[in-house]
Order: C-alpha cells, then sequence, then structure tokens
C-alpha cells in the first residue's frame, strides 16, 4: 500500500517503488462537490487515478485495486443494480469514477497491470467524519445523536440504500488483490443486496443509542437517487464474498466507537 498525493505523478512515482499491490482509495469524494467543482473532479477523479496507473505501471506493481462507486449507475430505476447495466453517470464524480473503470481495464489490456474494480455501495463504519453536510448519511445521523441535535432528512426517508459495513468492504478489497483468477479489469458491486429506507436506518439508529429525538423534514436533494439496492452475485461467485455483518451489527459498532471517542 502507497500513500501520496494522486495529483503528483512525481511523488507517486516514488512512493510506489518496491510496491506489489495498490488499493487505491483517494478521491474526491463528494458528488455535490462535483457539481459545484467539475475541473477538481477531473483532476483527482479522472487524471488522479490515471496518475495512479501509470505510476503502478512504471513501478513494476502487480495489482491496483480501484474503489469506484455505485453513483455510476445513475438513476436507471431498475432494481437491484447488476454491473452487466448500462451506467447512466449523473455526475462528474460518477463519470469520473467510470472513466477511472475504464482506465482500469485499458491498463490490464494494453500493459499487462492486474486491475479489479469495486463499485462501493453505502459504506459506513466507525470514525467516518459525520461533520460535514456532505458527509455520508449514517455518519451524520450518527453525529447528530452525539451532539443531541434532532436530524434531517432530506425527502421524505423512503428513499433506500444498500448500506454496507467497512469490514465487509474491506473483506472485498483483500479478496479482490489475492484471487488469482481476476486481475483483468472486472468490476464487481460490494454491498449486501439488502434494502434499507432511511427512517427505517434512524429507527435502529434509535434503539441502539436510546435517543428520543425526531428527523425534521426538508426538501429532496437535486438528483438524490430514490432506490438503490445491488445484486451482489458476482462478487459472491467469483471472489467467494459474503457480507458478514447486518445493520444492526454495523451500526452498534459505529455508536461503540463513538462512545469510546466520547470518554476519550
Ligand atoms: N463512503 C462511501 O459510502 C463510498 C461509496 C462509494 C465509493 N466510495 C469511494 O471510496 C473511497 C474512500 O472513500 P471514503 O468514504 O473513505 O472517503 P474519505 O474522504 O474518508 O477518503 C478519501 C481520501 O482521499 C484523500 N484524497 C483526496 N484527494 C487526494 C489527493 N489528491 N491525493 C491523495 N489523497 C487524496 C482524502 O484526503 C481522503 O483521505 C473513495 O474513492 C470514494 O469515492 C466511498
Amino acid at each position: 500500500m502507497v500513500e501520496g498525493d494522486i495529483c503528483d505523478p512525481a511523488a507517486l512515482a516514488g512512493a510506489m517503488q518496491g510496491v506489489k499491490h495498490v488499493f487505491h482509495e483517494a478521491a474526491l469524494v463528494s458528488v455535490t462537490v462535483s457539481v459545484e467543482h467539475p475541473l477538481d473532479n477531473d483532476s483527482i477523479n479522472i487524471r488522479g487515478t490515471l496518475n495512479v496507473l501509470q505510476a503502478a505501471r512504471e513501478a513494476g506493481v502487480k495489482r491496483v485495486v480501484l474503489a469506484t462507486s455505485a453513483a455510476v449507475y445513475g438513476n436507471n430505476p431498475e432494481l437491484p443494480k447488476r454491473e452487466t447495466m448500462l451506467p447512466e453517470p449523473e455526475s462528474p464524480y460518477a463519470l469520473g469514477k467510470l472513466a477511472g473503470e475504464y482506465y482500469m481495464k485499458l491498463y490490464s489490456h494494453l500493459y499487462g497491470l492486474e486491475a479489479v474494480s469495486l463499485r462501493y455501495f453505502n459504506v459506513f463504519g466507525p470514525r467516518q467524519d459525520g461533520k460535514s453536510m456532505y458527509s455520508g448519511v449514517i455518519s451524520r445521523f450518527a453525529d447528530d445523536i452525539r451532539q443531541g441535535r434532532a436530524p434531517t432528512i432530506f425527502g421524505d426517508g423512503g428513499q433506500t440504500r444498500d448500506f454496507v459495513f467497512v469490514k465487509d468492504v474491506v473483506q472485498a478489497n483483500l479478496l479482490a488483490m489475492k484471487t488469482d483468477s481476476v486481475g483483468k479489469g472486472e468490476i464487481f458491486n460490494v454491498a449486501t443486496g439488502r434494502q434499507i429506507t432511511l427512517l427505517k436506518l434512524w429507527e435502529i439508529l434509535k434503539g441502539i443509542s436510546g435517543s428520543d429525538l425526531k428527523p425534521g423534514f426538508k426538501e429532496a436533494r437535486i438528483g438524490d437517487i430514490r432506490h438503490s439496492v445491488a445484486d451482489i452475485s458476482r462478487i459472491r461467485k467469483d471472489l467467494g464474498y459474503e457480507p458478514k455483518f447486518s445493520m444492526e451489527e454495523g451500526l452498534s459498532a459505529l455508536m461503540d466507537g463513538l462512545g469510546k471517542e466520547r470518554t476519550r
């Protein structure tokens, strides 16, 4: 694993010397920021990924595993989302992730760099930043509970997501890195195959934390996808991935993490 500014090819080249395995997680991670600053998205999520691949190629890296996103599916109403569906990116962020997936395939085909792309759905876990308005909904809800502040739900709360606990994402990454039968730019959904509404999510969090806060509702965010759930049969079959954490287990771990932070 290497660390370095992905917009700085020289620094990346230096950091990759002697490295065999690269997990490329760095990104401009906010869809909203990518809409506001498409050129930054281009520099980090497209050019930055290209820099990583080129540095990996030159350094003789064996395999790169890329974090991409369910955002590439866009608003196509068909569920569950399968990797064979036509991508319909609706933001610079989603387009950047899709470009990264294609570059991964190209670097595998053209230069023999082993490559696997993982399309993360909604990842959550302890120590996730919940302070920003751009944070994921679970970390924001958890931060609201921590601060004793009523959460805001954009829309009616009936929108659904496929939330996957971070340790299951780690499992997928390790399998993607060590499975010999893949490495040609394959794409895998990383999720649970379970669909849950934001209202239900809030109820579970309330139950775990004992909070009696009531959510406030605001207008739905423009471009917000209504429903999302993954078909995970490909990653099950090809990588032997199996999600191990229920929503309740993941959320309990998240709230425990917050509890520990509070007493530090
Ligand atoms: N969290 C999710 O639900 C989710 C869903 C889909 C995809 N992803 C992807 O997973 C990856 C990890 O996301 P995360 O949720 O942990 O977010 P995060 O913000 O915690 O991690 C992103 C990291 O990228 C780093 N970064 C940004 N620009 C950089 C640059 N130029 N050079 C080097 N590092 C840079 C940031 O400092 C940050 O540490 C990202 O690629 C993201 O797009 C996350």
